[in-house]
């Protein structure tokens, strides 16, 4: 979609609120933008299986284990829709994982951090699902028709997510000393790191504002980030939970909490690659890459000899 009246027209389309299918024709810069956010979102449903994957062996209870077990495979199942909805661009899966296991591809800045006892399943559910569903309840009203439909899938389950994680924390925080120092603990360790999921501020942003223009956001990073701080901080006072800032003050006026300036150079930092657990994620998802191959290997053969025949059959 080179010249300017096609442009024209497409922007139009976005402004009546249209939906964009996989066979309209688009700018390739939106394509492009698609491609970008939508396999970097499937990566980061996929790489984020590990941190809680890491204590399904450890689950405290059976009933816990089969929940951590059902949200981690919720959590495949969100990356494989997202990578089938990112084809439909035209990238192929297999080019979109080999970006990510090169390390050219981004994931969610917040599955570098380690889950270091289970109170961190609990806050990981309460906090980044909560996080994800303020996220993707604004992209489940996308002007990208694949995306927004897989988005209205996935926020039904993330609405789980949340709910199960929440329902632990509230039982730490009211259980025995030990609990509620781990729970808040984990509150302590997870809550900067689970503000910076929502990306740098607007100013910052270089892609929002194109994002925003194409119907394929309709909120802020900032703006997101600040629904975000609202609901759970009433959400931890409700359970008698602090959380980790001292400068947080509500402001009446507004109705929204103020809050203190988050660390971006950590935020960067683990970005770029050196978080805590950067390594770790990418070393475990090209083992897991390597040991599939086999499933691949065989699929595709099978797929060939589906196809070899039906060509003698026809
Ligand atoms: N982690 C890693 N990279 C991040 C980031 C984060 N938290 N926030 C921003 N970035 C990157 C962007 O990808 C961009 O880099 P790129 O141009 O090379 O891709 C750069 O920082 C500048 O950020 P922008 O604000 O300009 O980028 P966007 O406008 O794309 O906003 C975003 C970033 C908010 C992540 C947006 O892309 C988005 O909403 N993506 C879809 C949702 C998503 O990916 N969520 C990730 C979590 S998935 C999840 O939570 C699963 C759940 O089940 C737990």
């Amino acid at each position: 979609m080179s010249d300017q009246g096609e442009q024209k027209s497409f922007q139009e389309r976005i402004d009546n609120g249209e939906t964009i299918e996989p066979k309209d024709d688009m700018p390739d810069r939106y394509r492009k933008q698609l491609i970008r956010m939508m396999s970097q979102h499937a990566h980061s449903e996929v790489v984020g299986m590990l941190p809680e994957g890491n204590w399904i062996t450890r689950a405290p209870s059976l009933r816990r284990k089969m929940i951590l077990l059902s949200k981690v495979q919720d959590e495949a199942g969100h990356g494989l829709y997202l990578y089938s909805a990112t084809e439909t661009l035209g990238a192929s899966r297999q080019e979109v994982i080999d970006q990510l296991l090169e390390g050219k591809a981004k994931y969610s800045s917040i599955f570098n951090y380690p889950t270091l006892s289970w109170a961190d399943v609990a806050v990981i559910g309460w906090l980044v699902d909560g996080a994800a569903i303020i996220n993707q309840t604004m992209l489940a009203r996308s002007s990208y028709g694949p995306y927004s439909r897989a988005m209205v899938r996935i926020c039904k389950e993330e609405s789980f997510h949340k709910k199960q994680g929440y329902e632990m924390v509230a039982k730490m925080a009211d259980g025995t000393p030990e609990q509620q120092e781990m729970i808040q603990d984990a509150v302590d360790r997870w809550w900067w790191p689970t503000l910076m999921m929502f990306g740098p501020h607007d100013e910052d942003s270089p892609n929002s504002a194109e994002l925003i223009k194409w119907g394929v956001k309709s909120k802020t990073n900032d703006e997101l980030r600040q629904s975000f701080v609202d609901r759970h901080i009433a959400e931890a006072h409700e359970v008698g939970l602090e959380i980790p800032d001292d400068e947080l003050e509500y402001n009446e006026e507004t109705g929204h909490w103020e809050f203190g300036e988050i660390d971006w150079d950590e935020f960067w930092n683990v970005v770029k690659g050196n978080g805590p657990m950067n390594k770790e994620r990418i070393k475990a998802r090209r083992e897991a890459h390597e040991n599939g191959k086999w499933v691949r290997e065989a699929a595709e053969e099978y797929a060939r000899k589906q196809k070899l025949s039906k060509e003698k059959a026809s």
